[in-house]
């Protein structure tokens, strides 16, 4: 075969090596802009496991790569003038050159022809190739020659970057927070070869320019920064290589090959330097491009073969990278914390390593993030904490309710009620629910007037015997669980009178269906729900006055949290998003205005409900949808239920509009909770796709919320939390009737045989 690299980077010589290791009759050229010693930035960082792939793939590489690694397993963390250590990461540097020029020598070695010093502006001249693979990079010349064949998107990232290199031989991954006059500048400092370390510092834009950087050259840039760095550089010098302050590119493309072109590394796909894997996914390219090739005879499936392989690998790095990068960027917003927590959320914050795994990794400092997560669970709620629990069993207080751990039962909608009443049902499925350990039981959404039912078999509380049944459910769990118990009230407003979830979601009813009200005549299913009337003032005065008789209702229930719900579409959310509400009255416009009806419906629930019993409020933080709601919408409306007396905020998202595009994923919410409990200093509760033990204490040690909401987990396992703790060595209680499981061993065989991909 003839193939043509175009790009000497690490992707295409390794490539190119591999292809003529693998069968010596294959033509392989790599053509090279650059000289063979000329090369951008400093270190390259490969985990433990990047090297064992290299290992298993080429070992001759793995030996010449190996020998130059430096290896350190330390991460260190120096923040508000402490220094935070946590060991166990397993991490090697490289010279980038070095890397390249042994990657050169191995693939001269083996034949290849490598030719420097050639720019490729057009594939003209390789019409008899039977395969050019463009390795040219982040700004492939290839990609673009492409463009009408390959999908490009490039997503800017509004940080500022600079790769610099120093001789402090740095014994550590480590990690700089440093405030001046101007902000918080970030730096990312390992070695990679001896007396030489990588030093990438990175800033906001704001605080770049403040600094005066925005014309700086690159030995401007150097002096600032070993003025501002000059105690952590302990004399040393920094070292300039093309270090421009630069903009890191996220790049997305599709397909990866036209033809009997293909991209690979960089000119694919990038990820951000702080999960430090653009080598090695260009190297794992590498590999996975020449195993596709030995599979298939034909270069076309070969192609489709490599991009079916790597693609879902690739985009799981991208979105590790992409929350790692959102980490550097509002970092700012985490410096309330104080060392041990940022530090473990620094060490999390890409979703890939948890809390279970730092257990693994380094248990002596996973026990000081307990520890502090225990005091101040111990502080804030005022109850005895004995010793070091796992973060999820600790207590929480929410006025002068106690929960005694952070996982809640979401509330989730039964459609078992007659006319409003619940009944033995939802007493076995809350109990059980309260049994299985759960730190507070939400009852699903429970409707204000009977008119307000999402369909006929919808929970309510708008009759004095609706009360008297719930009572029943919430006697039972205070009197035989710790367990709290809250409900949620709600208004189906447009999203009324449909069917139920399993017939057919938001489906209308054929028959039996009711007039709906709405903030605007706006119909959910634009071809077939019914078009809600527009509510009027004496509509509103009607729906605060059902709120708040239901409030009083739920009082007398004795729930012991009573939440609002203003998400998902339904009434009080169709007032606060723009895309269903239209308004030109005083409860439409502005946010303040949209918030209008919501905040009168929460101060009128807050008067009927007991002072010394807490209130939470269900958003929808983002609408997926353009023109819809967006986070920073969410950070203002929780800050107004803040200032009304909102003890929490239960932050969920979407479901406004029927043509959503939710970006769904493991946590995909948990964002939307983190960034209004740091920007408003409110207490939030996370909720979407949490659904292992090792989420819920990485969130809660993390600050990423308080409490953690978990539904189709609890439906799939009433007991969640009980075996969360079995799993943990956590002795959670059991009810009297159960003690004899306190000397019972469950012997679990999970052998997973569905395939639910
Ligand atoms: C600040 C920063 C820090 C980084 N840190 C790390 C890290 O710690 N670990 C890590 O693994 N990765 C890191 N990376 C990413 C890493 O450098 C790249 O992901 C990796 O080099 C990709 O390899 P590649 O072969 O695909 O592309 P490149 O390494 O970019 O190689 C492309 C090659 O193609 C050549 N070329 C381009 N156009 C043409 C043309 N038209 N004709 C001929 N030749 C051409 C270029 O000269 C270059 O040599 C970092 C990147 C940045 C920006
Ligand atoms: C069967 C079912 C019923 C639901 N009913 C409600 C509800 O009454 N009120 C509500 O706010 N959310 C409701 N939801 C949404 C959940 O509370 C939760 O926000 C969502 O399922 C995401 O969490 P999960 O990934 O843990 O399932 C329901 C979800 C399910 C699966």
């Amino acid at each position: 075969m003839r193939i043509v690299c175009v790009g000497g980077g690490p992707g295409g010589l390794y490539f190119a090596g591999l292809m003529k290791k693998t069968d010596p009759r294959h033509h392989v050229r790599v053509i090279e802009r650059n000289r063979p010693d000329d090369t951008f930035g400093f270190g390259v960082v490969f985990s433990d496991a990047t090297m064992a792939g290299i290992a298993a793939a080429d070992s001759e590489a793995f030996r010449g790569i190996g020998r130059h690694l430096v290896h350190w397993d330390d991460i260190e963390v120096n923040y508000r003038g402490e220094r935070i250590t946590s060991t166990g990461h397993g991490f090697s540097g490289m010279s980038r050159h070095t890397l390249l020029r042994v990657l050169q020598e191995q693939a001269c070695a083996a034949g290849v022809d490598v030719l420097f010093e050639r720019d490729v502006a057009s594939l003209d001249a390789f019409a008899d190739a039977d395969l050019v693979v463009a390795a040219d990079g982040a700004n492939s010349t290839v990609r673009h020659l492409l463009r009408d064949r390959v999908q490009t998107t490039i997503d800017l990232r509004a940080n500022r970057f600079v790769w610099l290199g120093t001789t402090k031989p740095f014994p550590a991954f480590t990690f700089y927070f440093k405030r001046d006059d101007h902000g918080l500048w970030r730096v990312h400092a390992y070695q990679y070869a001896p007396g030489r370390s990588t030093f990438i510092v990175e800033c906001r834009e704001d605080t770049w320019r403040a600094a005066g950087l925005e014309r700086a050259a690159e030995e401007d840039t150097a002096a600032f920064l070993e003025r501002l760095f000059a105690e952590e550089l302990d004399g040393h010098r920094l070292m300039t290589n093309r270090s421009i302050w630069r903009q890191f590119p996220t790049i997305r493309t599709e397909p990866w090959s036209s033809d009997r072109v293909v991209l690979l590394g960089d000119a694919a796909h990038t990820a951000h330097f702080s999960v430090g894997s653009g080598t090695r996914m260009a190297m794992e390219d590498a590999v996975a491009l020449r195993d596709a090739l030995a599979e298939h005879d034909e270069i076309a499936a070969a192609l489709r073969a490599y991009e079916a392989r790597r693609r879902p690998q690739v985009e799981s790095l991208q979105r590790a990278a992409q929350a790692s990068l959102q980490w550097f960027e509002d970092t700012e917003r985490y410096t309330t914390l104080t060392p041990i927590q940022f530090t473990f959320s620094l060490l999390t914050r890409s979703l890939r390593i948890t809390h279970e795994d730092l257990r693994a990794r380094d248990p002596k400092f996973l026990e000081r993030v307990d520890a502090f997560v225990a005091r101040e669970a111990e502080q804030q709620s005022g109850a005895a904490v004995g010793g070091t629990p796992p973060p999820m069993f600790t207590p929480f207080r929410l006025r002068t309710l106690v929960l005694t751990n952070r996982v809640i039962v979401s509330p989730m909608c039964q459609y078992l009620a007659e006319d409003g009443t619940i009944g033995d049902w939802h007493l076995v499925h809350l109990g059980s629910r309260a049994l299985g350990g759960a730190g507070l039981v939400m009852a699903e959404m429970t409707d204000v007037s009977r008119e307000a039912r999402i369909s006929p078999w919808c929970a309510g509380l708008y009759k004095p015997e609706h009360a008297a049944a719930w009572k029943r459910v919430v006697d039972f769990v205070h009197r035989e669980t710790p367990a709290a118990i809250g409900v949620q009230l709600g208004h189906a407003g447009r999203k009324g009178a449909t069917q139920r979830l399993w017939e057919g979601d938001n489906e209308p009813l054929a028959e039996g269906g009711w007039p709906l009200i709405s903030a605007s005549p706006i119909p959910y299913f634009a071809d077939r729900s019914v078009v809600p009337r527009e509510m009027t003032r004496a509509d509103m005065d009607c729906a605060v006055a059902d709120f708040a008789r239901a409030a009083g209702l739920a009082r007398d229930a004795g729930f012991d949290l009573l939440e609002i719900h203003m998400a998902h579409g339904y009434l009080l959310a169709s007032f606060i998003s723009p895309l269903t509400n239209t308004r030109t009255d005083e409860y439409g416009g502005t946010l303040a205005n949209r918030m209008r009806l919501p905040l009168e419906v929460f101060d009128a629930c807050r008067k009927v409900w007991p002072d010394e019993k807490p209130m939470s409020v269900r958003i929808s933080a983002v609408d997926w949808a353009p023109g819809g709601m967006e986070p920073n919408d969410a950070v203002e409306v929780a800050r107004l239920l803040k200032a009304h007396g909102c003890d929490v905020v239960d932050v969920s998202a979407g479901q406004t509009v029927a043509d959503q595009q939710p970006v769904y994923g493991r946590l995909f919410q948990t964002p939307f909770a983190d960034r209004i409990r740091h920007e408003v200093g409110i207490k939030t509760m996370a909720v979407g796709n949490i659904s292992s033990y090792m989420d819920v204490n990485t969130i809660i040690a993390a600050g990423r919320a308080d409490l953690c909401v978990l539904a189709r987990a609890h439906l799939f396992d009433p007991y969640w939390t009980r075996h969360a703790a079995w799993m943990l060595g956590y002795p959670l209680p059991w009810p009297d009737p159960y003690k004899s499981m306190e000397r019972y061993t469950p012997r679990f065989e999970f052998r997973f045989t569905g395939d639910k991909s």
